[in-house]
């Protein structure tokens, strides 16, 4: 399937170790980060109804979420205008917002409705300075996207080239299949790197070494950079790939869940009905052709592209600055990592798999915090990624560490991460610290 890309590859780099332990560079992100980016807030299956909302936090910022009207996702700062109350917590659906302090109150689209002896002001307050401040807010994918800086560019903009890449995998058609969070002793960044690369697969996962190794290949463009399988390492041995398709799609679904069941069962098929002999690109096909087959038949449509574009997309997109999309056919596995407070050592980490399912069979899901970071909890994949990431934060900080060097070919995207992130802080890039020796 995906192999044999060309790779984009970096000078070899050392990334300072201030963006991950530093109480000062929390804070400065917070200013130069946060209140700057285009941020996933929700997705809009969460906010289907008029006066549906999710409260966004990031720091010490609350935003509010909310469906307008049917057709119009609106963000708000959640602050009362009167004394700063908070407004909503979480999420729910209401008509109007309401401050339980003093009772002042605001419609959907954030007008001031209701002001207690609104006289005792004068002619002070207004409809504009009484009113809930926008936030600026758009969506792509089915994700809703939030960006505090009122003259931020262009959502679709900012993507580039994650939107017109992936617009054809058409996610704002997915529903969530499971979701599930944690807080993390890392850094936001330590927890997102350890998503954005697969060179840690083989010493990380072995088990999914055992039907052969890869190099991978990267991709930059914009903010964002991804990557895909490449070339195999020729340590496979005698496999037959009927059975090593198989044994891999059932492993994925077991441990991870990265793949649907309708893949699992078409590679079931090709092993019992292709040919002894059969080339591992004939499986493949098969495969796929196969399962989009099953799933035409039970309401689940592929969407249109050429395998070449399907190949190009490859396995895994950082987008810019704290998630990552693993996209397939028909699901895509996701990661979202945010700091918790400006302690530079935690972090809030979601895990979430989207997937197409037949109309009305969407399962119904919430948000479910699961603290324990166990094989049992989360499964094995992640409760093995779980391991190396307090480890990593801790070894970070030690006297006998200069700096992460990640492999200028097959961990391009956290070394552009540090690039894109770098231009944001305003301070030297991980070439530039280099040079200075
Ligand atoms: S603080 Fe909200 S009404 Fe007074
Ligand atoms: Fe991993």
């Amino acid at each position: 399937m995906t192999t044999g890309k060309p790779t984009v590859a970096e000078v070899p780099v050392r990334i300072p170790v201030e963006a991950y332990v530093s109480e000062d560079y929390a804070r400065a992100e917070n200013e130069k980060l946060w209140g700057k980016v285009w941020q996933i807030a929700c997705r809009e299956e969460e906010i289907p109804k008029v006066g549906d909302y999710v409260t966004y936090d990031i720091l010490d910022e609350s935003i509010i979420v909310v469906r307008s009207d049917p057709e119009t996702v609106s963000a708000f700062y959640n602050v009362c205008q009167h004394r700063g109350r908070r407004l909503t917590k979480g999420c729910g659906r209401t008509k109007q917002f309401f401050c339980r302090f003093h009772g002042w109150r605001w419609n959907l689209d954030g007008e001031s409705t209701y002001i207690l002896d609104r006289e005792d002001w004068c002619e002070a307050l207004d409809a504009e300075n009484t009113r809930l401040p926008r936030v600026q807010v758009d969506t792509w994918g089915g994700w809703v996207w939030i960006n505090m800086d009122p003259d931020c560019e262009p959502l679709r903009e900012y993507l580039n080239p994650v939107s017109p890449m992936l617009d054809a995998f058409d996610f704002d058609k997915m529903r969530y299949r499971w979701r599930q969070w944690l807080y993390f002793p890392c850094n936001w960044k330590t927890a997102l790197e350890s998503f954005i690369e697969s060179f840690h697969v083989d010493a990380t996962h072995p088990q999914l070494g055992q039907w052969g190794t890869n190099r991978w290949w990267c991709r930059t463009g914009g903010k964002h950079a991804w990557h895909g399988i490449g070339t195999p390492r020729g340590d496979a041995g005698e496999i037959d790939p009927r059975a090593a398709m198989y044994e891999l799609f059932q492993e994925l679904w077991d441990t991870v869940g990265t793949t649907t069941e309708t893949m699992v069962q078409a590679a079931a098929r090709a092993k019992e009905e292709l040919p002894e002999g059969a080339a591992p690109e004939e499986v493949a096909g098969f495969v796929m052709q196969t399962a989009a087959m099953a799933d035409a038949e039970r309401g689940v449509y592929w969407p249109q592209m050429t395998p070449e574009h399907y190949v190009e997309c490859g396995l895994d997109w950082h987008v810019f600055p704290n998630s990552a999309i693993l996209p397939g056919m028909t699901y895509a596995l996701c990661y979202r990592a945010r700091p918790n407070g400006y302690d530079p050592n935690s972090c809030i980490f979601e895990v979430y798999i989207i997937e197409r399912y037949p109309e009305g069979a969407e399962p119904r899901t919430e948000w479910v915090y699961e603290p324990d970071p166990t094989e049992e909890k989360w499964r094995k994949i992640l409760s093995q990624d779980f391991q190396n990431m307090p480890e990593v934060q801790h070894g970070i900080k030690s006297r006998g560490f200069k700096g992460p060097r990640p492999s200028p070919v097959q961990e391009v995207p956290v070394i552009h991460f540090h690039r894109t992130l770098a231009q944001y802080m305003g301070t030297g890039t991980p070439e530039d610290i280099l040079a200075r020796g």
